[in-house]
């Protein structure tokens, strides 16, 4: 195995996944997830990466300043999550996802596990995350995996946005900060 794969996560829950014709099959994983960090050759995940940032623009701004790192399950990318270092003390997650067929199965919470384990082992203090005051699903994780909210950037949706962004019928106007002490 290549040493750029780790952090496995066994997880053994049957998944019902939603086939190309419509049919609903279940599935049990019985494998494990790993977690890799993109290679230059390898390809970006860009629908996850947008199933969190709408902004093809915003994603721009950071990635090719960003770690990227994928799930894999079964050799097929599952999930994304992206590290931005912001100082010497301080890590960035810019963008987390989970394809929608594996959401509510803990693989969003052990992303976080993950990138705040990447975040210890590199030495850093602080991990940051940012979402809108209407993910209220994803400020519900944050905080549930031990980050508090610190700020609120005023209006940053409507500034950054060319277009309106709504979720759970509440328009994304501010981006909500949270933080978790590392040491
Ligand atoms: N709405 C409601 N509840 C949610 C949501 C949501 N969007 N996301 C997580 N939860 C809840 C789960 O129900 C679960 O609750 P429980 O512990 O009481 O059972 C808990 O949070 C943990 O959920 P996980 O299963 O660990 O998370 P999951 O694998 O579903 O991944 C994620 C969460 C990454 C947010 C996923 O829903 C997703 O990809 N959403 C679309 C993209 C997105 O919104 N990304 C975050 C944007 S902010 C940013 O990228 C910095």
């Amino acid at each position: 195995m290549s040493s750029n794969l780790f952090y496995k996560k066994i997880i053994d829950v049957r998944l019902i996944l939603k086939t190309a014709a419509g049919e609903v099959m279940s599935k049990k994983i019985l494998h494990g997830i790993f977690i890799k960090r993109l290679e230059a050759t390898d390809a970006v995940p860009y629908e996850l990466l947008l199933d969190a940032d709408p902004s093809m623009a915003a994603i721009e701004k950071y990635l090719d300043f960003s770690d990227i790192h994928i799930a894999l399950f079964e050799g097929k990318t599952i999930g994304v999550f992206v590290l931005l270092t912001l100082n010497a003390a301080t890590l960035e997650i810019k963008n987390i996802a989970v394809d929608e067929r594996f959401q509510g199965y803990g693989i969003g919470t052990f992303l976080l596990a993950s990138a705040t384990q990447i975040a210890i082992d590199k030495g850093f203090k602080t991990i940051v995350i940012g979402t809108s005051n209407a993910s209220v699903g994803q400020l519900y994780l944050y905080q549930k995996s031990g980050f508090e909210i610190t700020s609120i950037k005023y209006n940053f949706f409507l500034d950054n946005y060319t277009e309106p962004i709504f979720e759970n019928g509440i328009q994304c106007k501010h981006m909500i900060v949270l933080e978790k002490q590392l040491l």
